[in-house]
């Protein structure tokens, strides 16, 4: 199998030429179609009752290629229209789980910079869906490879301990949360959200919450991911030398951080223009390591 490539074409076709794409083959599928409706003028804009006709196919080989223990994250989010929510995702998460797809997980994308605004009958929307199917009950996830270094602030916190720090103290509400600040003594590297949670003196863990900005800087596309959403699945999902495959690949942000990761990535992509931005991207990164 071909790796390290972007093929240019729809990902229907491309994804059914099995000397490309083998049987499960792949560790991880990262991606994010268009939405439907969305971005017409842009890249199309598929019909909210033909959204699950026009998924299917395409997922049917997505299973085909995804390695037993394998995973897939579906980023999407359904609009409001006329008033109401659209349903073709709920649609298509059955569709999915009828074609053999497990419904593992989903994964809560907070985007703290969301686009403003505020209506009389609803809030700003400031979140998206990553959905996590896999294809049986195990399958790999490596949760310590998403810690990152505890941070100057615990030097400080540490030097300051009181008896108490030694106990472990329950919450007044009789929620079963807890902590013992001696615990941490040893720790070197935490989950991300609770660095700011633990600052605050809360102890939480980790959630299926991801808090990442959206991406603002001029990257040539409309609706490119934030590096750290793909570099996020793609550390708790896989090893180095996996390989990561985004069938709708845009500017090739999914291809940018598996490069950056020292995994392998495979990428399917409509536009000519698309392709050659994450191609110039991938080469500069090739250079400067
Ligand atoms: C939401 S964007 C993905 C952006 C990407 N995550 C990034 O960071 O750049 C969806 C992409 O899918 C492409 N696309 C739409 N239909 C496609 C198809 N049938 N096959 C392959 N690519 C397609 C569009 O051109 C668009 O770039």
């Amino acid at each position: 199998m071909r790796r390290n490539v972007i093929f240019k074409g729809n990902c229907v076709r491309r994804l059914a030429n099995e000397s490309l794409f083998p049987n499960n083959s792949i560790d991880l599928i990262v991606t994010s179609p268009p939405y439907s409706d969305r971005r017409k003028s842009s890249y199309g804009g598929v019909r909210p009752d033909k959204y699950v006709d026009w998924f299917l196919p395409i997922s049917d080989h997505l299973y085909r290629i995804l390695k037993p223990k394998g995973s897939f994250i579906l980023n999407i989010k359904e609009n409001a229209h006329k008033g109401e929510r659209q349903t073709y995702v709920i649609q298509l998460i059955l569709a999915l789980k009828e074609r053999g797809w497990l419904w593992t997980e989903e994964y809560c994308w907070y985007k703290k910079n969301s686009y403003p605004g505020k209506w009389p009958n609803r809030f700003r929307d400031n979140w998206e869906r990553c959905l996590h199917f896999t294809k049986q009950r195990s399958f790999q996830m490596y949760q310590d490879a998403v810690k990152v270094p505890i941070g100057e602030w615990s030097k400080k916190r540490f030097r300051s301990m009181t008896e108490k720090d030694f106990i472990r103290t329950v919450s007044r509400t009789n929620s079963r949360f807890g902590r013992n600040v001696a615990n941490w003594l040893t720790k070197t590297k935490v989950y991300p959200h609770n660095v700011l949670d633990f600052e605050k003196e809360h102890y939480i863990e980790p959630t299926t919450v991801i808090n990442f900005a959206t991406e603002c800087s001029n990257r040539n596309h409309s609706a490119p991911f934030p590096l750290e959403l793909p570099s996020w699945f793609i550390k708790l999902f896989t090893r180095q030398g996996n390989v990561v495959l985004d069938p709708f690949m845009g500017i090739g942000t999914t291809a940018i951080a598996a490069t950056l990761l020292a995994r392998d990535y495979i990428g399917i992509e409509l536009s000519a223009e698309y392709i050659q931005e994450a191609r110039k991207h991938i080469r500069q990164l090739r250079r400067v390591r």
